[in-house]
């Protein structure tokens, strides 16, 4: 017997031959145990300590409530984490380790721009930099696994959830999701400073009805697989260890119990072996949504369906035993799951490494992580309007106001889901501004005061720093009404009418309305929530010491009665037709759009052939020139168009891009490869397929690029 236990613990042995020794010595209610995941208040410890010890627990969700993302967390200490994995481990019968997640979202304590702002810097290195350190700050906290990243398509802005994604465009996420995946895991996520990455929410969660959160879904299959899977795919093909099932349904059947999505869309065919957790209470909610009469129910439905860690609803533990002795549920399925929280376990290195040491980043780690926020903060801004070039400004301009209420923001400048932050680090923009031009005189109050207007009226220059409070975006927070909130756009409006120029600085976690401030700022920066060296990013721009870089990763509407507004729609069979009464169909500003402080013209797309065979590659290239007096930096995107195939295709859809500097009057060639990857399309029948006929080829600054060419597929 003790032989036997040994085996497992051998390191030397390969891990199936492990998970299969250690299965063989488990009893039920240990094997349900394992496929529990429970939350973690500090009251609980002792509480969780007995569960651990006895064998019924298998992970911890390092949060206390159910919306974690926007409510303060009291969780337990790294040495009260310790304590409960030592009951695990040195006290419970198997010693079974368990792993601990948390939401890393974008960033742990050092917070990075929201993943929408990232989103905006198309600079999948920074990306992936930026999830790098949030891994080595987090596994130095006792996090074994991040719910991140969040790469759910996201069309409509109502929706709060919007700021934990990357926008709008199957290819973007895609890229951002392979980013995040490598920055979270690294080469191994059991090295001491990865941690697991999680991918979610399998699947669509973006397309809830009227954006509410939590809401209904009507996706085709169609959709699914052409506009909601490939970020997926690509998160998958870069190694994420594990997968979240999501709240809401599709059509009738709820994501955390659909076998057709999670077993035979996740697993048969994307190959996807590694581990699904539900999302918190997903399971119990079953009943909830009306396809389970109970708790006990739920948990038969959810793990038939292909969930394998149930995340706080409790109900594997307490019903999966007496399911399989019923014989409701076959112990294959109990075993199948064990086996994928054994493995995840065993490739995270928690049975050699079960604890984490007490560890303060390096003087070194914590400046180069400081210096990389603000970078990003930086590069994740879009220069939206700059009229009479009004930005850069001078840092030796004499008098600046800076008014508006976020001018003093410090925490709401985080972003949703700051809940490891800390409010001293923040970087307010007024003390950006004093750090970056320390020669100017700045007027400002000491926070959002009625002497706003009479400190613009003795300005030079007014920057009107205005947005949303940290939670007005992200889980559960949807907005019917998209402006600012009210007497910001009012502000902006009345500065302007001093007569002075008005730069209007927006923090948000979402697309904002922007129509009123559009028709009266002469400029307009678009900062997102920039984290936690947000004033510094910021004040990079407006000063000019680092050029505006960010291009929108999503659409922005001019008016809510346009949603759902997205560059790669369908045509109809009226494209021209079809109109508001009252407003336009197009967007204030398109996906991909973002201006710099220079100018740049295209010229002269060619593509090396007229056709090629569906297996082939063609090579598109375009010439840029720098024609403004700075150098910039411009990130030139590839549209493709199918223009006939056996189903509707979209009018557009970007299929890649490259970030290209120029000098002032500098010109280069750009070359972008075309081939099956940019070309197929999940067809009817689901299978990737390149259909012969005509493509249209678009290289430009953005979605509404002008320049474009046609070639056939044979
Ligand atoms: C619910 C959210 O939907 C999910 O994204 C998050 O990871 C879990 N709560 C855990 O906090």
């Amino acid at each position: 017997m003790i032989e036997l236990i040994d085996l497992y613990k051998d390191p030397q042995r390969s891990i199936e031959s492990r998970i299969e020794n250690l299965l063989s010595l488990m009893t039920l209610e240990e094997k349900a145990g394992q496929l529990h995941q429970a939350p973690a208040p500090i009251e609980a410890v002792s509480e969780l300590c007995a569960l651990a010890r006895a064998g019924r627990l298998g992970s911890l969700v390092l949060a206390t409530s159910a919306h974690a993302g926007s409510e303060e967390q009291q969780v337990a200490s790294l040495d009260q984490y310790n304590a409960v994995q030592r009951a695990a481990v040195e006290e419970s019968r198997l010693g079974i380790p368990l792993i601990y997640g948390r939401d890393v979202i974008h960033g742990h304590r050092t917070l990075f721009p929201i993943p929408l702002g990232q989103a905006a810097a198309w600079d999948a290195d920074l990306v992936r930099d930026a999830s790098a350190a949030a891994a080595k700050e987090a596994s130095a906290a006792g996090i074994h696994w991040t719910f991140a990243p969040m790469i759910d398509i996201a069309r409509d802005p109502r929706w709060g959830r919007v700021a934990e994604g990357f926008g709008e465009d199957p290819f973007l996420v895609s890229v951002m999701a392979e980013a995040c995946v490598r920055g979270f895991q690294g080469d191994d996520p059991a090295g001491s400073e990865s941690v697991l990455a999680c991918l979610k929410h399998f699947l669509g969660y973006g397309a809830a009805e009227g954006g509410r959160d939590y809401n209904s879904t009507e996706i085709t299959e169609h959709t699914l697989l052409n506009v909601y899977l490939p970020s997926f795919e690509a998160g998958i093909k870069a190694g994420a260890g594990s997968v979240m099932a999501a709240f809401h349904e599709i059509g009738g059947t709820p994501c955390s119990g659909n076998r057709q999505l999670l077993t035979g869309l996740l697993r048969d065919r994307l190959g996807f072996d590694g581990l699904i957790v539900s999302d918190w209470n997903s399971v119990g909610e079953l009943q909830e949504h009306g396809v389970a009469e109970s708790p006990r129910d739920a948990a038969a439905i959810a793990l038939d369906a292909g969930v394998d860690l149930d995340m706080c609803s409790g109900a594997y533990l307490t019903h999966l035993p007496e399911l399989v002795e019923a014989g409701i549920v076959p112990i294959e399925q109990v075993d199948n799951a064990v086996r994928r929280v054994l493995r995840t376990k065993f490739l995270c290195g928690l049975f050699e490494r079960p604890y984490t040491e007490r560890s303060i980043p390096s003087q070194e780690f914590a400046e180069a992580t400081m210096a990389l926020a603000r970078r990003l903060a930086a590069r994740s801004a879009v220069l939206l309007k700059n009229d009479g070039s009004v930005l850069p400004l001078s840092k030796h301009r004499s008098r600046i106001a800076v008014i508006g209420p976020l001018a003093h923001a410090r925490r709401e400048l985080m972003g949703t889901w700051s809940i490891d932050a800390v409010d001293s680090d923040g970087v307010t923009v007024v003390e950006g501004i004093r750090a970056v031009a320390p020669d100017i005189e700045i007027l400002t109050g000491a926070g959002p005061s009625d002497l706003d207007l009479s400190l613009a009226s003795r300005a030079d220059v007014v920057i009107v720093v205005v947005g949303e409070h940290h939670n007005r975006s992200g889980e559960n927070a949807s907005l019917a009404d998209l402006h600012l909130p009210p007497g910001q756009t009012e502000l902006v409006r009345a500065a302007k009418e001093l007569g002075k120029p008005t730069i209007a600085v927006v923090c948000a976690g979402r697309p904002i309305i922007l129509t009123d401030i559009e028709r009266s700022a002469d400029a307009i920066l678009y900062a997102w929530h920039p984290g936690v060296q947000g004033g510094l990013g910021i004040a990079d721009i407006l000063f000019g010491g680092a050029s505006p870089a960010g291009r929108l990763p999503i659409t922005f509407p001019r008016h809510e009665g346009q949603i759902p507004l997205y560059y790669n729609h369908k045509s109809t069979g009226r494209p021209n037709e079809g109109k508001y009464l009252e407003t336009l169909t197009t967007p204030l500003y398109p996906f991909g759009y973002g201006l710099t402080y220079t100018t740049f013209a295209y010229s002269s797309l060619s593509l090396d052939a007229a056709a090629i065979s569906a297996n082939d590659t063609i090579t598109a290239s375009i010439s840029i020139k720098n024609t403004g007096s700075q150098a910039g930096e411009e990130v030139v995107q590839l549209y493709i168009r199918d223009l006939v195939a056996r189903v509707t295709r979209p009018i557009k859809e970007l299929k890649g891009f490259q970030r290209v500097s120029l000098e002032a009057g500098e010109t280069k060639t750009v070359t972008f490869t075309i081939g099956p990857d940019q070309l197929s399309y999940a067809g009817p029948d689901g299978r990737r397929i390149v259909e012969p006929g005509e493509f249209q080829v678009w290289i430009g600054g953005d979605s509404t690029a002008a320049q474009s060419a046609v070639f056939r597929v044979r």
